[in-house]
């Protein structure tokens, strides 16, 4: 590569900003606090093109379709957020905050994968020792597993151009460092190039792979999120660290849908999956208790059910509280403000604490009336029947609004013992073959909090 000129820059450890000067607020993100000094060369861009050099472009039809075919882990809620398996020569990034398990999950993937295949799983944090130890929590290892503990992305290109193997893991991409480029490990420039290469790597040579990001809160080093457009798919690996399971959510696949999620539980041999997570989910629901209900949300393309919990008391505030814990608190608020208006419940000097129980984060707007729901019940003290499942977007005139999958919700509901589900009217039609659970159609929420208990 042609020397360049070395110029200061200034970038934004969370989203990647670039800036001439220092700023206090990221305008990229808005966060603060998080623009660090990197000096990177700029190199003045050449023509690129020798004389004689062929430039073609194609037609569609001229394309030749080779099915790449996918490599299925042996962890089905893995393969399910993949799309269906791992593709061949594909970039996949694991993000998630230190210490959630995605060394854990990935070295699981190792074991699986190592029955059949060639395997790289290179550290740059843990030492063989370490890896060693909690390969043997996880269990028995075969010989396809190949260990590298380095940090030199140069001599990283090496061992992987010569022993090609059809798997590769970079645990983690903030521990890398390229000697070209001036600035520490872990920066925004850094990340950058050395993910740079790697997708080159993974291209070039058909190899699939994972790159573990940390998520930092500090801003000192670069998060994942400066990542997310270079790679093929961006898997997030999230969970309360006080709970025991954790949810592994796709964000972007260009091999498969996204907002498909994979649930694990964290157990003393690794990671195990979770057949059943609406059953998981609802570990520990009372019974008979006011402010709590179950909905349905679609996590992907599988239904889950979790319990709402609502708390709302009087103020003594004359800005009242409120928090939504797992969901969006200005959804929150538009709701508690239909609320009042719609189905005259005075909410306004009331404090209201929204929690979806778990620690899950569901944020899909069929959840809407499961929370008008739990509001409605704790304002008045008075329990929702414990078979009852709720599902329904709610509008801004307090119609409840249909929504899709109305059938595989339904049939998760029943599945799971439910005995009566509250669903958007306009849904009804599109059901068949319901028996043994009790349909409620309604067209609003008045029509919904009738059904708590009078
Ligand atoms: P780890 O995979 O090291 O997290 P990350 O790579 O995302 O930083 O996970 C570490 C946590 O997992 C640690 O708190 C211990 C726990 N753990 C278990 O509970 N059981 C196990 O079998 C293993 C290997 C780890
Ligand atoms: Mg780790």
């Amino acid at each position: 590569m042609a020397k360049g000129k070395k110029v200061t820059v200034y970038f934004c450890q969370s989203c990647g900003y670039e800036s001439s000067k220092w700023m206090g607020q990221c305008p990229g993100c808005g966060e603060w606090s998080t623009f660090v000094e990197e000096s990177i060369e700029k190199t003045a861009v050449g023509k690129g093109i020798s004389k004689g050099e062929e430039l073609r472009t194609r037609k569609l039809s001229e394309i030749d379709m080779q099915d790449k075919g996918r490599v299925v882990t042996g962890f089905r809620e893995l393969d399910r957020v993949l799309g269906g398996g791992i593709v061949q020569g594909s970039l996949v990034l694991v993000g998630g905050d230190p210490g959630i398990g995605k060394s854990t999950l990935l070295l699981q993937v190792c074991r699986n994968l190592a029955e059949s295949m060639e395997v790289l799983y290179i550290s740059g944090e843990e030492s063989l020792q370490q890896i060693k130890m909690r390969a043997q929590r996880i269990g028995q290892f075969s010989d396809g597993l190949q260990l590298f503990c380095e940090t030199s992305m140069e001599r990283i290109e090496q061992v992987v151009e010569r022993q090609k193997p059809r798997v590769v893991i970079i645990d983690s991409i903030q521990t890398i460092y390229s000697e070209g480029i001036g600035s520490a490990p872990g920066s925004v420039s850094q990340v950058r190039e050395t993910t740079a290469r790697l997708l080159q790597i993974a291209k070039g040579v058909d190899i699939t792979i994972f790159i573990v990001g940390h998520v930092t809160k500090e801003g000192v080093v670069a998060g994942p999120r400066v990542l997310e457009h270079m790679v093929d798919t961006v898997l997030y690996f999230e969970g309360d660290r006080h709970a025991s399971y954790r949810i592994l959510r796709g964000v972007k696949n260009r091999f498969g849908s996204t907002n498909e999620i994979g649930v694990f539980e964290m157990q003393e041999s690794g990671l195990q999956e979770v057949e059943n997570p609406s059953e998981f989910m609802l570990n520990g629901k009372p019974q008979g208790a006011s402010g709590s209900v179950v909905a349905c949300s679609m996590e992907g393309t599988r239904p889950i059910l979790v319990e709402i919990q609502a708390l709302v008391c009087h103020s003594n505030f004359g800005i009242p509280r409120r928090t939504a814990a797992g969901t969006d608190l200005t959804r929150v608020n538009l709701l508690m403000a239909v609320l009042e208006k719609r189905a005259g419940l005075s909410l306004s000097s009331s404090d209201a604490y929204v929690n979806i129980a778990g620690g899950v984060r569901m944020n899909e707007p069929a959840i809407d009336l499961g929370i008008v729901m739990a509001l409605a019940s704790s304002f008045r003290n008075k329990a929702i029947d414990d078979k009852a499942i709720c599902f329904g977007e709610v509008g801004l005139s307090g119609e409840v609004r249909a929504v899709n999958m109305a059938q595989q919700r339904v049939s998760e509901a029943k599945k799971l013992g439910f005995a009566t589900c509250i669903l958007p009217k306009v849904c009804i039609p599109s059901l068949t073959n319901i028996k043994g659970i009790q349909l409620v159609g309604v067209e609003n929420i008045r029509e919904a909090i009738l059904r708590i208990s009078p």
